[in-house]
């Protein structure tokens, strides 16, 4: 890659990797909204509908919770966190100086979206293409989190800050009861969005030489 910044024929392109570099982990969330709930649902549904899927199979499943519907999936994790302590497999101390606040600080946001995957919708393609049946389940995941990337980097191209967070299986059959989910929607991840109140942490890169070839140019 050149040092200088090379000319892309249409100007989106460049904007497109401005927000991609400034996608970051955010931790530090308010419970406020740079802007309209149907604007963040309308981001999310076109994530839903546009991200690619293996053989078009389109096996994502989005669950967006705003508000009192996402302290509801903190609370839950709260719940499910305390089973822990209860059955001693987490101490106490730990659960009430590091796990508590963390989830609270998750809690604090605006909203949540919940991803899933249905694998079990695989099973037609599945058969029909057994050569790579034993893809399919990977594929379905890695479509899975091209659309919690784009969602992730979109709700930040508003002014929201975000972060991925994986509690799953530990609260799944929780959320699939709470919001009467089909049993088929297997949880993936979490992704936390809200105002920033805090700047995210410094990260190190890795040499790009090392990451990355380029042959032909
Ligand atoms: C597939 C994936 C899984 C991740 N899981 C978690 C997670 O469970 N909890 C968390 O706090 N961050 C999680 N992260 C965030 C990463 O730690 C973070 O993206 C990485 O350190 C780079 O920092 P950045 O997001 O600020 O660029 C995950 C990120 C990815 C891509």
């Amino acid at each position: 890659m050149g040092s200088t910044q090379p000319e892309f024929k249409n100007p989106a392109t460049t904007s497109l990797l401005e927000l991609v570099k400034a996608r970051r982990t955010y931790y530090g969330l308010k419970d406020e909204s740079p802007i309209a709930d149907d604007a963040i649902e309308h981001l999310v549904a076109n994530a839903v509908l546009h991200v690619p899927s293996s053989f078009n199979t389109q096996t994502s499943r989005v669950v967006l919770l705003l508000k009192e519907e996402h302290h509801k999936v903190w609370d839950l994790a709260i719940s499910a966190m305390e089973g822990l302590v209860a059955a001693g497999t987490l101490p106490k101390e730990t659960f009430e100086t590091q796990t508590k606040p963390k989830l609270n600080a998750f809690r604090a946001a605006y909203g949540t979206v919940l991803f899933f995957v249905d694998f079990d919708s695989l099973a037609g393609i599945k058969e029909k293409f057994a050569i790579y049946a034993d893809k399919f389940d990977s594929f379905a995941l890695e479509s899975n989190a091209m659309s919690q990337y784009l969602v992730w980097t979109a709700l930040q191209s508003e002014g929201f800050g975000a972060n991925l967070q994986h509690y799953s299986p530990l609260i799944d059959e929780a959320v699939q009861k709470q919001w009467s989910l089909p049993a088929s929607w297997k949880l993936d991840a979490q992704l936390v969005f809200g105002v920033p109140t805090s700047a995210p942490g410094e990260k190190a890169f890795a040499p790009l030489e090392d990451r990355f070839k380029v042959f032909g140019k």
